[in-house]
């Protein structure tokens, strides 16, 4: 073990990366010679590609691969997609093709954008009298919106810009606590840097005028101004549907009218039992998060605020199931504030390659693109629980993963695939396997 002294340091961040990978190794690894070999492995061949990501973040040593794959068919709004997807699970993107294909067959995916504002606040503590500020507030606005004029009108030429301040009073929650909460739209662009500028200057703008107006400079104090990453009004929907009986049937020889109705009963579950929704939503999110990484946009934003929008209420599906006069219907609305340029959608080489790939899409056709997804994710895995059980496909994908690991030889693949086909996959029944047939082997040569 490294003594805690060894693992402090100062001046870390100007060091060069060569002499951080070398310390790092050093400090806190039993073999550093391998592990600076490895990481400098991993660093872009192009000094300027490497530039261009360490420029992402801070402190970089390394770069940490991820697979990059596509799901083909995807038939939404009557166009043909080919999505890219940026996900380290097995099975997501097989599963997210198939279900694609699926409904490809089925008439596609539709969707509609329901709204694409996003908020802001300016969070402030008022300490004269609530009169005096609510009644100047139709004053201060003005000021407000004159003073980021100029912040705004590159965004207003391109069809976006402010859209309303409102003042709200929180004070029976805590004492002399207000907000501005300003809505924007920020048209292709996810808009973050400019909603924060003018959030800034609101915050400026209103301390002076009031300041002004009373004549005291203590009147109010300005906690802190910041977008929020909960948008429910930048909405989009996305369904499929089509005759029960055009389905089909379903493996484990499930008719279509058993599929249709176990799928809606597992949508019901889903809606009705928190511990449920949230792995339902998670499985939403494998599909959502791997498209919004795949094309450079903040999968953390998208995440907190789809699950803040399932838990209004309490916390539920968010994805829903109708059976109505022989029609199965199945679709998903969920918040989804994401740009197509800009930030890392217009930096990151493979984000631009996947933007190219889905054919440039604009803001509001990204986000039916990505809900879709979603949507078909989430189909993919209740179509499997409530026929197969997930492990079926999981496990063939664990396999290939436990052979990988096991050096096994291209006719061992084979081999195990089949004895494998109706057994329990674990890493020891593998080995075991291999061991035995190896055995065999080497006794008949
Ligand atoms: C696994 O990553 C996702 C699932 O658990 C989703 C679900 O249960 O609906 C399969």
């Amino acid at each position: 073990m490294k003594d805690d002294n060894q693992k402090k340091i100062s001046g870390f961040s100007s060091m060069r990366k060569r002499d951080k990978i070398k310390w790092i190794a050093k400090n806190f690894f039993k073999d550093p010679e391998v592990v600076i070999k490895e990481l400098s492995s991993y660093w872009h061949s192009n000094d300027e590609q490497q530039k261009i990501l360490d420029g992402f973040s801070e402190n970089t040593i390394s770069n940490f691969p991820m697979p990059f794959g596509v799901a083909p068919n995807f038939l939404i709004d009557g166009k043909t997609y080919c999505v890219p997807m940026v996900i380290e699970e097995s099975s997501v993107v097989a599963a997210a093709s198939a279900a694609a294909k699926f409904w490809m067959e089925r008439g596609g995916f539709k969707t509609e954008i329901v709204d694409t504002k996003k908020l802001g606040q300016v969070h402030f503590f008022w300490y004269g009298d609530r009169q005096d500020l609510f009644e100047n507030f139709v004053n201060a606005k003005i000021k407000l919106m004159e003073d980021t004029n100029e912040i705004a009108s590159n965004m207003k030429k391109r069809g976006g810009g402010i859209l309303n301040l409102e003042l709200l009073d929180f004070t029976e929650k805590k004492n002399n606590y207000y907000q501005i909460k300003a809505s924007f739209e920020t048209c292709d662009s996810m808009g973050a840097n400019f909603i924060n500028t003018c959030l800034e200057q609101f915050a400026k703008s209103l301390s002076s005028f009031y300041q002004e107006l009373t004549g005291q400079d203590d009147c109010i104090e300005i906690i802190m101004s910041i977008l929020s990453n909960y948008t429910p009004e930048c909405l989009v929907k996305a369904w499929v549907e089509c005759p029960i009986e055009e389905l089909g049937d379903f493996k484990n020889g499930m008719t279509a009218e058993i599929f249709a109705r176990r799928f809606n009963d597992a949508i019901e579950i889903a809606e009705i039992d928190t511990y449920r929704a949230t792995t339902h939503n998670k499985g939403i999110y494998n599909g959502i998060d791997a498209v919004i990484i795949a094309t450079g946009n903040d999968f953390r934003a998208i995440e907190s605020c789809g699950h803040t929008y399932a838990a209004e209420g309490s916390y539920s599906s968010l994805s829903h199931c109708s059976i109505e006069d022989g029609i199965f219907k199945f679709w998903l609305e969920v918040p989804m504030a994401i740009g197509t340029v800009g930030g890392l959608t217009s930096l990151h080489p493979i984000a631009k390659r996947s933007l190219e790939l889905l054919e440039n899409p604009t803001a509001k056709e990204l986000m039916s693109i990505v809900a879709s997804t979603g949507l078909a994710q989430n189909f993919g895995a209740i179509r499997s629980l409530i026929t197969t059980g997930i492990q079926q496909g999981h496990m063939k994908m664990h396999l290939q993963n436990i052979l990988r690991h096991l050096e096994a030889s291209e006719e061992e693949y084979e081999k195990a695939n089949l004895y494998f086909k109706d057994r329990v996959v674990s890493f020891g029944s593998v080995r075991n396997f291999l061991k035995l047939n190896r055995q065999t082997i080497s006794q008949t040569d």
